[in-house]
């Protein structure tokens, strides 16, 4: 799993993965931020961690130092939990079909950054997270769940944002756990 910041999806996925029947294990929780609070977090529960800056460092660099821990961690899925770097095209090639992430908004609608605060300019009636597949385009790779959170009246980017973080932690190990179950059921290769 790749993070850079609190790690709260991170933190709902482990604890997720350690509910009975569970179809998934994190064998790593890898940062470009060394002081990521997710990474303590991840450390205090026994999950292995690793960081490696972004900073000084070409993406590909970038990118093969988390590859070279994930694949050390024998990592079968990337799963990208608020991981703020944009992955080379290359990296995202090997990893076809194996990496998810997942944004803040109902995507299509509100690729990109400050989602929040768009919605609710834009008069939106609802907000809400996707988890999808990542593909070389940005928050374009095909979506396998979504959860719509109401926006109230009155409603800031923060207040919202507290709301579909909830509705994140409840998607996420979902999604994931439902994508794992379709991947077994077609098989190896
Ligand atoms: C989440 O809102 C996620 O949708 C976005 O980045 C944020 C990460 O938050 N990609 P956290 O670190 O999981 O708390």
């Amino acid at each position: 799993m790749f993070i850079s910041g609190a790690g709260s999806n991170m933190a709902a996925l482990l604890y997720a993965s350690r509910l009975p029947g569970s179809l998934y294990e994190i064998v790593l929780v890898a940062s470009n931020v060394a002081g990521a609070r997710g990474l303590e977090l991840a450390a205090l529960e026994g999950v292995p961690t690793f960081a490696h800056s972004h900073r000084g460092h070409a993406r590909e660099t970038q990118d093969g130092a988390m590859e070279d821990a994930a694949r050390a961690a024998d990592a079968q899925v990337i799963v990208l939990a608020g991981y703020m770097r944009i992955l080379s095209d290359s990296f995202v090639r090997r990893w076809e079909g194996r990496i998810l992430n997942i944004h803040p908004s109902l995507l299509p609608d509100y690729r990109g950054l400050d989602t929040h605060a768009r919605a609710i300019d834009a008069g939106e009636s609802h907000a809400g997270a996707s988890v999808h597949l990542v593909t070389p385009a940005l928050d374009a790779g095909p979506v396998l769940a979504q959860a719509r959170v109401a926006i109230a009246p009155g409603d800031t980017p923060e207040s919202l944002e507290a709301r579909v973080k909830l509705a994140e932690h409840q998607l996420y190990p979902h999604a994931l756990t439902q994508f794992l179950a379709e991947r077994a059921d077609s098989g190896p290769g």
